[in-house]
């Protein structure tokens, strides 16, 4: 029997950067998201005869041996050693900063419990989640999200996608994977910056004021507390030694374009995450608009609407 799962990818409004205990990968701080319903990982797992799991992502071998580190994690808690068959595939490209593993590990998380005899409710598949990649925490629910820092860090919903009905364009920078990933970037963070304490302490208000804005369907304050956020959070790695800058020219660009487009009345508001890419948020109607910010500095557009939860089927063969 296979399990097929679904997850969207998610985009933090306020974000996730640094870990206070990796092991357990516990992030520092809380986070704020929203999930990408046209950003989408599709994995099945079936269990296999023998010791060794065979993954594939994107058609491609996987050797890392990071995904089968994680499926141990499943069995000790499934307490069963079977080897899977992991086929992973994402509709957008991967590694690029554009959380495939938020959406890769939700989806693993969700098809791989099943295919193991695990009935777990939804904060302990976020828990689990969250073990492989934390912004995967966020990506089993749908809509508005917040992971809520505890000793065993969950995420849960706070509003359903259909609450508001805002679109993310994501304005493609550069081609290829991403130069230092984002576990990297936020260890060398916290290992070397002097804003780091400044970041975490910034958090909690950060996330209050963005939940208390989508709640009441406000984007002007929703804007003021994402772009704060993301600015603090590249701050805290830029001062980090040797600073880590994941933004290009084009970038830079765009930010200014943003910036001047809404003190012109355009209803938008861009994040970054570990990645030269800018996302911009805004209503449905503004999407031309906003499309137009890229002409000459952006390699390519992805448009989403806010995404439902992560779901399984299981498939007869
Ligand atoms: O989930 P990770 O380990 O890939 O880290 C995500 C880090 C950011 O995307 C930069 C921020 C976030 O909250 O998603």
């Amino acid at each position: 029997m296979k399990h097929v799962a679904t997850a969207h990818s998610n985009i933090a409004l306020v974000k996730y950067w640094g870990k206070r205990d990796h092991g357990a990968n516990l992030p520092a701080a809380g986070s704020f998201s929203a999930t990408l319903g046209d950003l989408t990982t599709t994995t099945s797992v079936e269990p296999i005869e023998g010791d060794a799991d065979r993954v594939t992502l994107d058609g491609e071998e996987d050797t890392s041996g990071r995904l089968s580190r994680f499926l141990d994690l499943l069995r000790d808690r499934a307490d069963r050693r079977t080897a899977l068959h992991v086929e992973t595939s994402n509709d957008f490209p991967t590694a690029a900063g554009l959380a495939s593993s938020a959406s890769g590990f939700a989806a693993l998380t969700l098809a791989a419990t099943r295919a193991l005899g695990l009935e777990l409710d939804e904060r302990e598949l976020t828990r689990l989640a969250r073990r492989g990649s934390g912004s995967a925490a966020r990506s089993l629910h749908g809509g508005w999200v917040e992971v809520v820092p505890t000793d065993d860090a969950y995420a849960v919903r706070v509003a359903e996608a259909g609450h508001w009905d805002l679109r993310c364009v994501v304005f493609l920078t550069a081609e290829g994977s991403k130069k230092v990933g984002s576990t990297d970037g936020m260890n060398h963070t916290v290992a070397t910056s002097n804003y780091f304490d400044a970041w975490v302490d910034s958090v909690p208000a950060d996330i209050e004021a963005a939940k208390q804005a989508v709640l009441a369907r406000d984007l002007e304050r929703l804007a003021t507390v994402a772009e704060r956020s993301c600015l603090r959070m590249h701050a805290s790695a830029l001062a980090a030694d040797p600073g880590v800058l994941y933004w290009n020219g084009a970038t830079v660009e765009l930010i200014h374009r943003v910036r001047e487009a809404r003190s012109s009345g355009l209803p938008a508001f861009f994040t970054i995450d570990a990645g030269p890419h800018v996302k911009v948020f805004c209503p449905a109607d503004a999407v031309p608009g906003v499309e137009a910010l890229g002409e000459g500095v952006s390699n390519g557009v992805i448009l989403s609407s806010i995404g439902g939860a992560a779901e399984v089927d299981e498939v007869a063969e």
